[in-house]
């Protein structure tokens, strides 16, 4: 794994299986279906996709919160599929999730000081007044008031708990920070304040983001590449400037054309593409390619053969029989 490689997925497939409505029936879900990608040091690598694409799935096969059906997760130079749990331990503080729902995530019965002073606990990092000095100083660097640290979540606005969930993620320095959705939950303005301050803290703390998001408009300024997942496959992954500009995936470009905010500039107005019907169940997922069925452009081809996932310029990869804006 070269060195400026912080993480790397290869074919990750993650399935569950339940019970079908008919007795004796199961049905098996595949959530992630073979996703290869890579983290490289210091950068971040937006993940974009429709809800229940598989996103929150894939985040949590990455830092080994779930284990995968198959494929390989190395991560700073070591495979860490296939580890025990005692042999994860210290792979395990390097990455760090920060959760969708900032209501949901933390623990409303504990205070809000003792939230992000657990990892510490738990990793006997220091003593307890070393770990309490600690967690000031984290409360200081996200942006809350110290003085607040023995009070309750449910006393705190969503922005500041998700700043609470940012804190407890950087309490035992991370390198690679998962942040699934970390701003969903929250009003635009507020959404805003809590992009810049995780900004703030990559280039203070020198972090490694995935960012997932399942609005391309959010993740346009965080990230310096962007993967667009659909299905529980990428799709299309390339650098966020040209992924916006000259989408290679009929996909890509239909989510592009519905963000308000990438088309009231002066740029010529995208028109607006309308993709039908919901995400497909993954326990049915289409033949071919799994866009097909509500693709704009798709053909007979697009029904039979699954395309490959391919390189197609320098660092633009995509799977798509018809790829656009080629010649452009
Ligand atoms: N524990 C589970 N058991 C069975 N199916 C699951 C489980 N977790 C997720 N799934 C299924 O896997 C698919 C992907 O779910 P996932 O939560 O990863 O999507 P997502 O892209 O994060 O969606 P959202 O944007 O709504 O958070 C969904 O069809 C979901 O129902
Ligand atoms: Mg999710």
């Amino acid at each position: 794994m070269s060195d400026d490689v912080l993480l790397r997925a290869t074919d990750i497939v993650k399935s569950f299986t339940s019970r079908g409505k008919k007795l004796g029936a199961r049905s098996v879900a595949t959530a992630v279906n073979g996703v290869s990608l890579e983290v490289r040091r210091g950068e971040t690598l937006g993940i974009v996709g429709e809800s229940g694409c598989g996103k929150s799935t894939l985040a949590r096969c990455l830092v080994q919160l779930l284990p995968v059906t198959s494929g390989t997760v190395e991560f700073n130079g070591a495979t860490l599929t296939g580890l025990s749990r005692r042999q994860m331990r210290p792979h395990r503080r390097e990455m760090q999730l920060v959760f969708q729902d900032p209501y949901a995530s933390l623990n409303p019965r504990r205070t809000v000081g003792d939230i992000v002073a657990d990892p510490m606990r738990i990793n006997k990092v220091g003593t307890e007044a070393e770990i309490g000095e600690r967690v000031r100083e984290l409360f200081a660097t996200v942006g809350l008031d110290p003085a607040s640290l023995r009070r309750y979540p449910h006393e705190f606005s969503g922005g500041q708990r998700q700043r609470i969930g940012i804190a407890r993620s950087l309490s035992l320095n991370p390198s690679l920070v998962v942040a699934d959705e970390p701003v969903s939950a929250l009003d635009v303005s507020v959404q805003a304040q809590v992009l810049n301050l995780m900004a703030d803290l990559q280039e203070t703390f020198k972090l490694t983001y995935l960012f997932i998001a399942h609005d391309l408009g959010v993740v346009r300024h965080v990230s310096d590449r962007v993967g667009v997942m659909y299905l529980g496959e990428i799709v299309e992954l390339g650098e966020a400037e040209v992924l916006y500009e000259k989408p290679l995936h009929p996909y890509t470009e239909a989510l592009l054309s519905v963000v308000p905010e990438l088309n009231d500039t002066d740029a010529p107005r995208r028109e607006r593409i309308l993709i039908s019907g919901d995400v497909p169940d993954p326990s049915d997922r289409p033949t071919g390619c799994a866009f097909h069925p509500r693709c704009p452009v798709a053909t007979a081809v697009c029904r039979t053969d699954k395309p490959a996932f391919v390189e197609l310029r320098t660092g633009r990869f995509v799977a798509c029989h018809h790829p656009r804006n080629l010649d452009a």
